[in-house]
């Protein structure tokens, strides 16, 4: 194993992630009753169905509210919802699309960033830690045509471990990369290391207790845009990178993984095309 940075704080992450989720989303009040009746009646026939097959006790039931006031206190719902439950969603949502796969946002995007023309270094400190990597690519639509006008939103965690917002330095490893007239970009940033979810937190105790790892495998996360497209959220993860087959969010997908070689000057460089489907 070749991850011994230290790891944020429940501290560093779950209120900021909360306040970062409370800023981008209304809470909404017109849902049908139907549908909530239905789906809601489903999870809680599921959570009943769970405690009588395994005769939970008052002593379970007592911990487990103990720990859901412990969630709601650190601020902890958005990195616990995303970890166990956006995978499903996601999965559910890309049955009707026809682009590039993606997956999962996670609790660390935030809108707003440095805009940058490609080539684009990403914003990073003079000795930002990590190998320098390039990641090149083409946006284009569904019938091949590059797309001008496309951006691609980056963030990624540094190499200990650190969001920038959510305990890194502001702004450090985000940006937003306009494509050139043809679509595509190229974008210099330092490979990312694979990323534990803070295990100071009810989810790491959570996670801790039933015996689980907190490990995401190394992943870029991406937005990317396209002029009368439909957004793609994605990651791309790293071949032979470890926790790979055992995410804890459930996030990889055989697609999204990355495969760098040295380029010409010796610098790790991958590509990856996107294709985005119309509006
Ligand atoms: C979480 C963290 C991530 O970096 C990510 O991509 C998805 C989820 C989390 O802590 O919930
Ligand atoms: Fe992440």
């Amino acid at each position: 194993m070749t991850t011994t940075q230290p790891t944020p704080t429940a501290a560093d992450t779950g209120a900021s992630a909360s306040a970062a989720f409370k800023a981008a989303h209304q809470a909404d009040g017109g849902a049908d009753p139907a549908r909530v009746a239905a789906v809601v009646g489903a999870v809680l026939d599921g959570v009943r169905g769970a405690l009588r097959e395994h005769k939970a006790s008052y002593a379970e039931y007592s911990a487990a509210k103990a720990w859901l006031i412990e969630v709601g206190e650190s601020g902890e719902w958005p990195l616990l919802l995303d970890v166990f439950f956006e995978h499903v969603i996601e999965e559910i949502a890309a049955e009707e699309r026809r682009c590039t796969k993606g997956t999962i946002l996670g609790p660390f995007y935030l809108p707003d960033q440095t805009r940058l023309s490609s080539p684009a270094t990403l914003p990073m400190r003079a000795d930002e830690p990590g190998e320098r990597m390039v990641l090149a690519g083409q946006v284009r639509s569904l019938d091949s045509r590059p797309l001008a006008g496309a951006e691609v939103d980056v963030w990624q965690a540094d190499a200990a471990g650190f969001y920038s917002g959510f305990g890194g330095p502001e702004g450090n490893l985000r940006g937003v990369v306009l494509a050139d007239a043809d679509g595509r970009f190229e974008i210099t940033t330092v490979k990312p290391a694979p990323y534990q979810i803070p295990t100071d937190g009810p989810t790491g105790r959570l996670l801790a207790a039933a015996g689980w790892h907190a490990w995401r495998p190394a992943h870029l996360h991406l937005i990317v845009r396209g002029p009368g497209h439909r957004d793609i959220v994605s990651q791309l993860f790293f071949a032979g990178g470890d926790f790979l087959d055992s995410d804890v969010a459930s996030a990889t997908k055989p697609e999204l993984i990355l495969t760098p070689a040295a380029g010409p000057d010796g610098t790790l460089r991958a590509e990856y095309d996107f294709v985005l489907e119309p509006a």
